[in-house]
């Protein structure tokens, strides 16, 4: 029993190692690769019949990070989130001793008022009054929920029989986020019928062809239950016309869910918020702090200005054990969420917030904005670079050019994993109209211009050495 007892943990043994992991992240590579064989071969994965000391599980947790990406390495540009910030790692730490659940108010009594807290914060950004809301696993799951509440919300009979003979149709621009794909299939209306709305030459969804699409749509005998537009695009970081998309929704009385999961945080800026003009029109919203807020994986919320609307799509069940005969306390949030258990994950972006103020979020935000433009910049001097796109959020999409040009999409995925094997950096790759590139996010705080600088020029090494091997 004495490894269950809190007491007598030797915490400062491990508290150390992250510790000096921190320490020693700026001389680490982001990266240290191996080939899955090979990191199955270096690390012990065994889970062993007798218990093991804490000074050899010390080790196993020194071997983890050794072999583990490391996001808090200034190159890690592969994702929409990077670093969290130090204080939302404190939250979630605590929020994992405390191992509450946030189905009840009487288990998570500040949890509960914290979270509320947030959404109502998040909310007035958006230019709501009052907000619903709950926090989820993810952004995959916000949009799950905003379409499932539409659904619910304006053809409440599905919630109960189903979608029936009814063929529903939910548009998205051709640049959303695959989630809405997965959606469709959870919710049983087919991803067939998600009509991808085609976009304009930066990424941003044609409304015009939005209003042509949903009367084909009608025509074809399709319901149409919902648009979901994108603030904040996954690969180029463009933000839809959301004024104009809201017109056309309202044109044909249709529920407007906005996926801002990544653009959300620009709402912090006062120089870049008008970006999303026209998200206090959307029905629902998708937002996830983690991203550009860097609160820490996961913060992810589904937010609605309908109040009631969540709790009627979503109660039900429980009554026997948690919420007691359906007498729940009107501040549990458990029967807004598609959870039962569900952590406090409310506590790591309250924290965070107290520390950076909305002027800490505004500043970083512009910060962010204000080298992604300079990136963009520096590529254009350089003519071994080629910028496929004025970067409009945090997203710089660019690419070595070789001297023979018509190499210039085989050679980005080499130079991707080349970078990557050296350990210089992570950054993510993609294509769009047949052409590939590196997508590279400058939302890690770390990553100044001396770092941007570096990874070009790293970039251009390798291509260099990649051309070199393909004279
Ligand atoms: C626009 C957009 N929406 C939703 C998601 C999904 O978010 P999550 O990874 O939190 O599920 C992403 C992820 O990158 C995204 O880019």
């Amino acid at each position: 029993m004495e490894n269950t007892n809190w007491q007598q943990f030797p915490f400062d043994k491990f508290f150390n190692v992250i510790k000096s992991y921190v320490e020693n992240t700026p001389k680490q590579g982001v990266v240290a690769f191996e080939e899955p064989a090979e990191l199955r071969e270096h690390f012990d994965m065994t889970l062993p019949d007798l218990g093991r000391s804490h000074d050899e599980v010390v080790k196993d947790l020194e071997a983890y990070l050794e072999h583990a990406r490391n996001t808090l390495h200034p190159t890690f540009a592969n994702q929409l989130y990077a670093a969290p910030l130090p204080i939302a790692f404190i939250g979630d730490a605590v929020a994992a001793m405390g191992n509450s659940t946030m189905a009840t108010y009487e288990a998570a009594p500040i949890g509960t008022l914290l979270e509320r807290a947030l959404i109502h914060n998040l909310g007035k950004y958006i230019g709501w009054d009052r907000t619903e809301g709950v926090m989820v696993t993810g952004g995959s799951n916000a949009n799950f929920s905003g379409l499932l509440l539409a659904r619910n919300t304006r053809f409440p009979e599905t919630r109960r029989f189903g979608n029936g003979n009814t063929r529903f149709s939910v548009f998205v621009s051709e640049e959303a986020h695959y989630s809405f794909f997965k959606a469709l299939n959870q919710l049983g209306i087919g991803t067939d019928n998600l009509i991808p709305v085609p976009s304009d030459s930066q990424g941003r969804m044609r409304a015009s062809e939005l209003d042509r699409l949903i009367k084909a749509a009608k025509e074809r005998g399709f319901t149409p239950m919902c648009v979901a537009a994108t603030a904040g695009t996954t690969v180029l970081g463009a933000f839809d016309p959301l004024d104009e998309i809201a017109d056309v929704c309202k044109q044909h009385n249709l529920w407007l869910h906005v996926d801002a999961a990544w653009g959300g945080g620009t709402l912090l800026s006062t120089k870049h918020k008008a970006k999303l003009k026209g998200i206090e029109r959307a029905d629902s919203v998708t937002w996830d702090t983690h991203k550009m807020l860097g609160t820490g994986l996961v913060s992810s919320f589904i937010l609605t200005p309908h109040i009631g609307s969540l709790l009627a799509s979503q109660r039900g069940g429980g009554n026997n054990y948690l919420f007691h005969d359906g007498q729940e306390n009107t501040l549990d949030l458990g029967p807004m969420s598609l959870q039962c258990g569900r952590r406090v994950d409310a506590l790591k972006v309250w924290l965070s917030w107290r520390l950076m103020g909305d002027k800490g979020w505004n500043d970083l935000i512009d910060t962010l904005y204000s080298r992604a433009q300079w990136m963009a910049r520096e590529i254009k001097k350089r003519p071994d670079l080629q910028l496929l796109y004025e970067p409009e959020s945090l997203n710089v999409c660019f690419r070595y050019l070789p001297k023979r040009h018509y190499l210039a999409n085989t050679a980005v995925r080499p130079i991707r994993d080349d970078l990557i094997k050296r350990g210089d950096a992570m950054i993510n790759w993609s294509s769009r109209t047949g052409e590939s590139f590196l997508r590279f996010i400058v939302v890690h705080p770390g990553a100044d211009e001396k770092v941007l600088g570096k990874i070009l020029d790293d970039v251009i090494a390798a291509g260099q050495r990649w051309e070199a091997s393909h004279a």
